[in-house]
Parts: C-alpha cells; structure tokens; sequence
C-alpha cells in the first residue's frame, strides 16, 4: 500500500540537530517512558488518557530521534510486571498498538523506520500481536533507524529465558560449561541483534531501572529527565544527548 511513497534517508545535519554534534550522536537510546498516570492525574482525566497522550509522545520522538541520526530507539512499553495494574489499564496500554499502527504506519515507512520488539510475545491478546506483526512486517525492509518495543518484557525474564536456551545449546553440543562467557550470555538475550544502549533515559524524575536491559545497561550513561512523558519532546531529547555529549565514557578505564 505504502510502496511506492519515497524512503528518507537520514543524514543528520546541524541544523536539524540544533547544535548537537553530529560525530558523537548515541547509536542506540533506550528510555523508560514514565510519568504517563501522573499526567492524566494532575489534569483530572482517567490514567488511560495519559497512555494515549504518551503513545502521541512515542510518535513525536520516534520522529525526532530518527531525523537525528540515532540507529536504534529502544521503548520501554509494557513490562512484565506491568500486568499487576487495574484490567482496563491493561486492556487500554494493549489496545495502544493498534491504534499506533492505524495512525502511524504511513509516517514509519516514509521514514524509513523499521520496527522491532524485544519480549515474551506469546501472551498478549491477539489483537496486539496482530497489530505488532503487521507493523513488522510492512517495516521489514526499511534500513533507517530500528524502533525497539519493549512489550512484556523485563530483564530478569530475558535473562532466565537466555540461560535456558544456553543450557540446551550446551547440551545439544555436548558441551561443558567453560563455553559459557559473557558473549554466549549475550547472543542469547532477546537484544542479540543490537548493540547495547549509549544512553537511558527515563521521564518523570524517578531514578530506578525497573528491570529494563539489567544486563545491556552496565556501561550506558544514565539521564534521569523530570518531565512527565506525555510532555516529553524533541526539545527535551535534544537537551538529553547534549548531556550525553558533554560526559566523557571511559567504561571502567581511565
Ligand atoms: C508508565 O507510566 C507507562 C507505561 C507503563 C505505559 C507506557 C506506554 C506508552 C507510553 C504507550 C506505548 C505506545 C505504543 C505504541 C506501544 P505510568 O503509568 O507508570 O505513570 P505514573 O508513574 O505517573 O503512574
């Protein structure tokens, strides 16, 4: 349907990047969209206007993330614990890639933006994974940034299900547990296609990991941004990789 709409392809320029140095843009940025039931709260609405506010946050910075160059943008979604909140809450976050979908696709693939998920997706209602499969699919050739969805996902999970599935690798090979190093722990995480995170970011102002790529973060730089999500944009993300830009990385050396 979208074929024949022309691909962008990114090259960051100055003065799209406000000033942004263009040679040390992070690859890869992970955030933990937080804040979404606060906003909804201080404006008297039902927590579900703050998702969908949030999901029209997703599009703003997926949009703004791609045309500054970044190759990868992991998204924090719906977290393996996230399915202790109130059914409608769940009902309502689950119903939300549809609806990004319906709305969104066309501006993806002009875009160039090819779309991804890291988590057990074998649980979620048919509709979702409908939805995410479609997403996937339509995106698949697309060479510009990777949109990462995170979706009953959680970093413990990941990491157990990598060890199963190393474990079985072991015994399938006959092979004994000296083969097993950082690398093979790795190449079995749901991530194994991409390069850990340079920079995490989470809105609202709380300062914790909640269990998001426990293992992939060990040397990204952390940014703890007060703005709810919904209020989230380019400005603000700018300002993160300016942050970003101005620390100096030295992954435990000198
Ligand atoms: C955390 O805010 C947010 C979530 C658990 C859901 C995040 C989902 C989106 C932003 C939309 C995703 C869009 C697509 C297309 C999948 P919170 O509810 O914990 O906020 P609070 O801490 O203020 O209550």
């Amino acid at each position: 349907m979208f074929k024949n709409l022309k691909k962008k392809n990114k090259t960051p320029s100055n003065h799209e990047n406000n000033d942004l140095d263009i040679h040390n843009i992070p690859q890869h940025v992970a955030i933990i969209m937080d804040g979404n039931g606060r906003w909804a709260k201080q404006r008297k609405l039902p927590r579900i206007k703050g998702h969908y506010q949030g999901m029209q946050t997703v599009k703003s910075i997926t949009k703004a993330a791609s045309d500054m160059g970044l190759k990868y943008l992991t998204l924090y979604a719906f977290s393996t614990e996230n399915w202790s909140r109130p059914e409608n809450e769940v009902n309502y976050i689950m119903s939300l890639p549809v609806n990004f979908l319906k709305t969104f696709l066309p501006e993806l693939i002009e875009n160039n933006v090819k779309v991804e998920t890291i988590g057990i997706l074998e649980n979620l209602p048919k509709s979702t994974l409908k939805a995410i499969e479609k997403a996937k699919t339509d995106t698949q050739n697309n060479t510009g940034m990777k949109l990462i969805f995170a979706i009953n996902y959680g970093g413990r999970a990941e990491i157990v299900h990598s060890v199963r599935s190393l474990y079985e690798q072991l015994i399938a090979e006959g092979a004994s547990s000296d083969h097993i190093d950082e690398k093979l722990i790795s190449d079995h995480l749901f991530t194994h296609n991409y390069p850990d995170p340079d920079l995490l970011i989470r809105t609202s102002g709380e300062q914790r990991i909640s269990n998001f790529l426990i293992w992939q973060v060990s040397y990204s730089e952390f940014i703890f941004n007060e703005k709810l999500w919904p209020d989230f944009d380019k400005e603000e993300l700018t300002k993160c990789i300016k942050i970003y830009q101005s620390r100096q990385r030295r992954f435990g050396g000198l």
